[in-house]
């Protein structure tokens, strides 16, 4: 059977690939639990320098699996364990991280690269946070890592309004460093992470530390977001989004 996420150790670098492609890369519960192990499992193995994350070609990520949520709304529940223990792992992860985005990148699809070091996108790319729409409210710390990325006003129109960026506005406001053809995002990714990889690692780790802050804050910020992530989950504002986006007609 196809894993829903790929990993592969590659000459010092680490390959994520998610793999849903009939979802559109829809994340499950199992597939973070995948990611943060692939994240986590970077600390206790030297060899490996830099993790690579990327999708399938037209979906980086379609975000969070909207039955998934729905069901943890009727359950009671707020984002979920695996959730949070990945959006964990990308604010404790040491080893720089670089994405390959091909197509949409989607909610978490998108705010998992504000942890991401160099990210590479096709020139169809489309990044879009829809989770007021949702009627839902931001996570993975983009609260706090968004608009010290972009300004609060741009932070704003994307995390609030949901307005969707292409690659080349990702691009000036920082959000990606390079815009590639679509066969050649992972090409470039790969060639980032091992240029990334033949540096010495202690002064890569080191600089990197200090470049991206105290990893404590993030991990704070993603609980705050959780907490009010749980609250917005019950409302009926989500549930309606949710029916909504499943009853939806094609
Ligand atoms: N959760 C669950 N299933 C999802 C999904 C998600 N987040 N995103 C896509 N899918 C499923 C669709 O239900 C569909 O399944 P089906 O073939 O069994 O009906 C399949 O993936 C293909 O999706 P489709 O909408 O037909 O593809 P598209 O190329 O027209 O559009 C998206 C792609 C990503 C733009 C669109 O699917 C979408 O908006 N998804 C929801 C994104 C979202 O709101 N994520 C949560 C953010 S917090």
């Amino acid at each position: 059977m196809t894993k829903l996420v790929d990993v592969k150790d590659d000459g010092g670098i680490r390959f994520v690939r998610m793999n849903r492609p009939d979802k559109k890369n829809a994340l499950t519960g199992e597939m973070y639990d995948a990611m943060a192990a692939a994240l986590t499992g970077t600390k206790s193995n030297p060899d490996i320098r830099c993790v690579v994350i990327a999708g399938v070609p037209g979906a980086f990520c379609a975000g969070n699996d909207l039955d998934e949520f729905r069901q943890a709304a009727t359950d009671g529940e707020g984002l979920g364990e695996p959730v949070l223990r990945f959006l964990h792992a990308l604010a404790y992860c040491e080893r720089p991280l670089v994405a390959a985005v091909n197509g949409f990148a989607v909610g978490v699809g998108t705010t998992m690269l504000l942890h991401c070091d160099y990210v590479v996108a096709s020139a169809n790319a489309r990044f879009s946070t829809p989770f007021v729409g949702l009627g839902l409210v931001p996570e993975a710390a983009s609260t706090l890592l968004a608009p010290r990325l972009m300004g609060p006003r741009r932070a704003f129109a994307m995390l609030v309004m949901g307005e969707p960026l292409d690659a080349a506005t990702a691009q000036s406001i920082g959000l990606v460093n390079a815009v590639a053809e679509s066969a050649d995002v992972e090409a470039q990714a790969f060639a980032a992470a091992q240029k990334t990889a033949t540096l010495p690692p202690e002064a890569v780790l080191a600089s990197r530390r200090m470049i991206r802050g105290e990893p404590e804050e993030l991990a704070e910020r993603i609980d705050l977001e959780a907490d009010f992530f749980r609250e917005r989950l019950q409302s009926p504002e989500a549930q309606a989004a949710f029916a909504a986006f499943f009853a939806r007609k094609k």
